[in-house]
């Protein structure tokens, strides 16, 4: 590249980049996602470091932020409020904290402060003598905007400290909505046919920069110290210290905060907050690692841009911007027709995302989604990937807006809507599709798990007429021979899979119930339904009433339940899968009538099974097993060679059975 060109390559970085803090942090409305911005920063500095004749006074690796707008009057900060340089991997910290200890010619692990890096909109809190006086958005980092009274609205945030302190201080943290507020928000605002928020960020950002506070207050905006910008508190010479000094002040401090001796206890700390990430009430971006001790912060000192003595390690983005090629209608195992966003790949949340849903039409209107959008994908820890929305100042002219079928894209039935349902239902049971989609549920990990049975292979079977439906799952080993002769199958994996399938065949019964596939029974009700009634006999004849006693049950579920055992296609189905040697083992808990109250006694040889399985199979049915005969018994099961035991039985006038007694009287009689 000569030099005209890298020089036109600068320039074009720094007006691009520009453009998006301007729509970043003034408009609260970005256009790319933070990876892409953190892609084309690094490329001007690279560029920059390269061509230090390229770097104009104005670049913006020169500065933090833009200009505030112009409605809020502005506020010097007391002091800079300064940006952390990014870490991505595990190389750039360990590179993070080489210069530290390099600057500070320190060989021994250094005391690192990691915190959550909280997304949302940083502020800046000034307190004379413990009363809070201002509030300031960062602005350009040097100077801010007042927005004092919306701050006033903000709960964590206190208007008084709760212990008097003295002179002038400037608190520093995040303003940030809560997940669950959010959600209910964006429901309101939907009902009421308003714009939804595109996620917390913006709607925390935006609600600090109302004009009206009353408008603020209705966010419901959380907040969370991090750190001081000016001034002391207390005895606290340590970033921690200070944390705890603010919260006994009535700042609310996240307590995740660990201090880590060395950068491995940072590395292991990085990758616990990752795990949490989604469970989190808020959402974070990332976690900063800071130097815990003042005064190695003060030796290692600041650029222009951000302290030498933290870093923030950035999360994979959660959400992108792509574009939206066209819509698919994806039949799912109920039958339920899905719009689905066929994108061009992008990387998110961690992995490359090229399908996300859509929801229903409905939703999908109501967002305005059009083929040709830039849309922006949300992919949030095991969530399936979703659009959020289009970004409308990037519309084209000839975007146009996806049209629902009449018919199922898989079989060509008349599509259908139930009054007063959102989803658009495929009504053949028989389509290809819905028994496709049936068949990878029954075998997904979570279910049956049957190690082998994937998608393609399901796809395959299916078209070649070898599964049909969920109980031909357990005919396929009648057609070995067949398997066996196809392309890539051979011998080998050919028995693995039938094993597997041998193998699931006790699965629990929650699994099993899950692995039905009933709408609205996700796992945790198929675990609620198993706990409850014990046995898939007494859970498919169980009618509404008693359905809705489970708790977490509500009516609408409990109809499905009863809809879905009272099918005749299903029952049939079910029946089919129990001869062919399906029997969910039950769970543990009083879950058999029979078995209440009864203590067995198994003696001499058994030919169907050993002692200890048959005792233990009367212990998950809910009665007792014991080594010895007593007044207690209630049966004694004898085999062939037993002896004293059977002695005892009779001078205690106690029941004797054969093992197949015991087993058309307790076992089989559950099939
Ligand atoms: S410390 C000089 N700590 O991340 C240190 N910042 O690029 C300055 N942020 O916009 C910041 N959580 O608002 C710090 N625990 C945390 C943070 C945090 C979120 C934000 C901050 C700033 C950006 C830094």
């Amino acid at each position: 590249m000569d030099a005209a060109t890298q020089a036109a390559e600068a320039a074009r970085l720094r007006e691009e980049i520009r453009q998006h803090d301007y729509r970043y942090y003034v408009l609260d409305s970005p256009i790319i996602g933070d990876s892409e911005y953190d892609r084309l920063f690094r490329r001007l500095v690279e560029l920059e470091a390269e061509h230090p004749e390229l770097r104009t006074p104005d670049s913006p690796t020169q500065r933090v932020g833009v200009s505030p707008v112009s409605e809020f009057a502005k506020h010097p900060h007391l002091a800079p409020m300064l940006s952390l340089d990014n870490a991505f991997g595990e190389e750039e910290l360990r590179a993070f904290d080489e210069r530290v200890r390099r600057l500070l010619e320190t060989p021994g692990p250094i005391a690192y402060f990691v915190e959550l890096k909280f997304d949302g909109a940083s502020i800046s809190l000034t307190y004379e003598d413990g009363v809070l006086v201002r509030g300031t958005t960062r602005g350009d980092g040097a100077v801010g905007e007042d927005v004092t009274a919306n701050v006033s609205t903000v709960r964590g945030i206190p208007l008084r400290t709760h212990a008097p302190i003295k002179g002038t201080v400037e608190v520093r943290g995040e303003v940030l909505m809560l997940k669950a507020v959010f959600a209910k928000l964006n429901e309101e605002r939907s009902a009421r046919g308003e714009q939804v928020f595109v996620n917390p960020r913006n709607a925390s950002a935006g609600g600090l920069r109302q004009l009206d506070s009353r408008l603020t207050a209705e966010r419901k905006l959380s907040f969370f110290a991090y750190g001081l910008g000016y001034g002391q508190i207390g005895e606290a010479t340590t970033q921690s210290a200070t944390l705890r000094t603010l919260r006994d002040l009535g700042f609310s401090v996240r307590a995740e905060a660990t201090v880590c001796e060395g950068m491995e206890a940072v590395l292991a700390r990085v990758a616990e907050i990752g795990a949490m990430r989604a469970d989190l009430p808020f959402g974070i971006d990332g976690v900063v690692i800071k130097v815990d001790d003042f005064g190695l912060q003060r030796q290692l000192g600041s650029t222009a841009r951000g302290p030498r003595w933290a870093t923030a390690y950035k999360f994979p983005a959660e959400q992108a911007f792509t574009r939206l090629n066209g819509v698919l209608w994806q039949v799912g195992r109920t039958g339920t027709v899905t719009p689905v966003a066929d994108l061009d790949p992008v990387f998110v949340g961690g992995a490359q995302v090229s399908r996300a849903t859509l929801h229903n039409t409905p939703e999908m209107r109501r967002k305005d989604v059009r083929i040709g959008d830039v849309v922006i994908v949300q992919r949030a820890g095991d969530v399936i990937p979703e659009v959020l929305g289009p970004v409308l100042e990037q519309r084209p002219a000839d975007a146009i807006a996806p049209i629902e079928p009449s018919e199922c894209p898989e079989c060509g039935t008349a599509l259908a809507r139930k009054e007063g349902e959102v989803a658009l239902r495929c009504p053949n049971r028989n389509c290809p599709a819905q028994i496709s989609a049936k068949l990878r549920h029954f075998a997904s990990r979570n279910a049956m798990d049957i190690d082998g049975l994937g998608e393609k292979l399901i796809d395959r079977f299916l078209e070649l007429g070898h599964l049909t439906d969920l109980p031909s799952v357990f005919r396929l080993h009648e057609r070995r021979d067949e398997l066996v002769a196809l392309d890539r199958m051979g011998e080998q994996s050919v028995q693995n899979l039938l094993d597997a399938i041998e193998s699931v065949k006790r699965r629990s019964l929650d699994r099993f119930v899950y692995g039905l596939g009933i709408r609205l029974v996700g796992e945790r009700t198929a675990a609620d339904l198993a706990a409850e009634f014990g046995s898939l006999e007494a859970l498919r004849h169980a009618h509404f009433e008693r359905l809705k006693e489970v708790p977490e049950v509500g009516p609408r579920v409990a109809s499905e339940i009863e809809q879905f055992f009272e099918d005749e296609a299903n029952r049939a189905m079910i029946d089919e899968l129990l001869i062919l040697g399906v029997a969910p083992t039950e769970a543990a808990g009083p879950q058999s009538e029979r078995f209440a109250g009864l203590t067995f006694v198994f003696t001499g040889k058994l030919e169907r099974w050993s002692r200890e399985e048959a005792e233990a199979y009367v212990r998950t049915q809910g009665g007792k097993a014991a080594g010895t005969v007593s007044k207690a018994t209630s049966l004694v099961v004898a085999g062939p060679g037993a002896g004293s035991k059977l002695d005892k039985a009779s001078q205690l006038g106690i029941e004797v059975i054969s093992e197949d007694d015991f087993f058309a009287r307790y076992v089989e009689a559950d099939v």
